[in-house]
């Protein structure tokens, strides 16, 4: 890996180098500003409607362009791409030579050839490999964007917190704070299930694998949501300089927890972290980054398959109908609703060495969107794939996980509370109504919501 290069976060680096970003992934109600410049935005400038994916030349389509995913018009894009160019060329000035890969095959190709396609030099797309950075880079460093043989250590040292066996001991825990949220909520009354039961849950989680002191469990939410947003004015975060000070309390926070962890371990991941062997030396900037990398890794994607599951089933309601008489299927709509979710759109690789892939010349440093919100849809893998069907022989073949070395460390753990979630839902709610279109995170990497108004009528006793 290239000094300096491999410490992005874990999209990487550019995303904290930017001096005067101006957009966020807010909510889409949030008033836009006029400029956007970074990599990953690229295309979100234009206050134009998005136009249909047949009415534009096909070169011009940029996948990459968080208004595609936060006005909900992404599909008929990607399935132009996987259609007349699955393996598609884009060069901006901010991010140089990247291509997107839009098809099942050639995207598990990638995913599984690290020596080939490597994730040390970021896992978003970024400036291009050679190019000065700006300054005032937060330099953060964290496994999912490094390449063997370092991230092999330092996964396998936070691997144990949510294994098989660790899983089992906590189930019961996490049964217990589903039931206490689910038991909370108002009857008959219109609330937000993003923050009341999605970050509820999911930020209790984290707090619990980190014994992180339960008060401060927004924190993490915090933490996780500030290490994705795009600076704005009126956004999650206003500038580049605000995050890097809340990253920096971050840190200064978990330190302090790593000092009460030396003297008194426990089974937790921070304690795990200042034990073991290959991360108790961790630079702060390192030791930040793995520390982010579960915060938004446990967070953000669990959060969003769990929104994604009411709603889905709110659109497909004859598939609810059938989890309502057989609940036993909860298990394969957990898997189903991950595919068809894809809580992570796309994740990043840069080509080593000049390669073919596709029919197309890769040149050794161009980058590579692996679009798994796309191989999920194709049509040569999964039928009707726009479709919940939770009864799909095939779901859990899909690629929200990734394949290879960086598969998510996390998938069963994330499985795990969504069939809890649903057990608990099925046990207590007649019915959850979505009441209007939720609104959408703006990113394409992150696919999910910020914000959906539901009722739900409790079963009679
Ligand atoms: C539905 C929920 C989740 C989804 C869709 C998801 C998705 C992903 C994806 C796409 C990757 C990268 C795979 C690749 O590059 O091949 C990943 C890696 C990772 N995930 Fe998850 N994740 C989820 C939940 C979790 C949870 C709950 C945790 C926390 C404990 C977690 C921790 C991680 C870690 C640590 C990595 C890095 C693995 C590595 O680089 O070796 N994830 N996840």
């Amino acid at each position: 890996m290239t000094p300096g290069r491999a410490s992005g976060i874990l999209i990487n680096k550019a995303t904290f180098s930017e001096k005067s970003t101006t957009m966020s992934e807010a909510p889409s109600q949030v008033e836009k500003p006029s400029t956007i410049s970074m990599p990953s935005a690229a295309g979100a400038n234009s206050k134009k409607p998005i136009p249909s994916a047949y009415d534009v030349n096909i070169e011009e389509i940029l996948p990459v362009n968080p208004r595609l995913f936060s006005e909900n018009r992404w599909k008929e894009y990607f399935q132009r791409l996987r259609d007349e160019d699955p393996v598609h060329f884009n060069q901006t000035d901010l991010a140089g030579r990247f291509w997107s890969l839009t098809r099942y095959e050639d995207i598990k190709r990638v995913d599984t050839d690290w020596q080939n396609f490597s994730s040390a030099h970021g896992i978003v797309l970024g400036f291009p490999i050679d190019a000065e950075l700006p300054e005032g880079i937060l330099n953060i460093s964290t496994f999912i964007a490094m390449d063997p043989p370092t991230h092999d250590v330092q996964r396998k040292t936070v691997a144990g917190s949510v294994a098989p066996a660790n899983l089992g001991n906590m189930e019961p825990l996490i049964r217990e704070r589903t039931c206490q949220v689910l038991d909370s909520l108002p009857e008959g009354e219109t609330f937000d299930w993003v923050d009341m039961v999605s970050i509820e849950l999911t930020t209790m989680m984290l707090a619990t694998l980190f014994d992180f002191p339960f008060e401060d469990r927004r924190k993490l939410t915090r933490w996780s949501d500030i290490t994705f947003a795009i600076p704005q004015p009126g956004g999650v975060v206003e500038s580049t300089e605000q995050r890097r000070e809340e990253l920096l309390e971050c840190l200064e926070y978990f330190n302090r927890l790593k000092a009460e962890r030396l003297a008194n371990p426990g089974s937790d991941l921070v304690s795990m972290m200042a034990h073991g062997k290959d991360t108790k030396d961790l630079p702060p900037m390192e030791y930040l980054g793995n520390l982010l990398l579960l915060i938004v890794g446990g967070n953000d994607t669990t959060r969003n398959s769990m929104t994604g599951s009411v709603y889905g089933l709110n659109k497909f309601p004859e598939q609810f109908d059938k989890l309502v008489a057989r609940p036993e299927l909860i298990s394969s709509m957990v898997a189903e609703i991950i595919r068809w979710q894809t809580p992570l759109a796309y994740m990043r690789r840069t080509a080593n060495r000049d390669i073919e892939l596709g029919g197309k010349q890769i040149l050794k440093g161009d980058q590579l969107l692996m679009w798994y919100a796309s191989g999920n849809r194709d049509a040569s893998v999964f039928d009707n794939a726009d479709e919940i069907d939770i009864e799909r022989a095939n779901s859990r073949a899909h690629l929200s996980f990734g394949f290879g070395i960086h598969r998510c460390m996390g998938n069963r753990l994330a499985e795990l509370q969504l069939r809890i979630l649903w057990e608990e839902i099925l046990q207590r709610f007649e019915k959850i109504e979505v009441l209007e279109e939720p609104s959408r995170t703006f990113s394409s990497f992150v696919k999910g919501y910020t914000h959906m108004p539901v009722r739900v009528t409790r079963k009679k006793q």
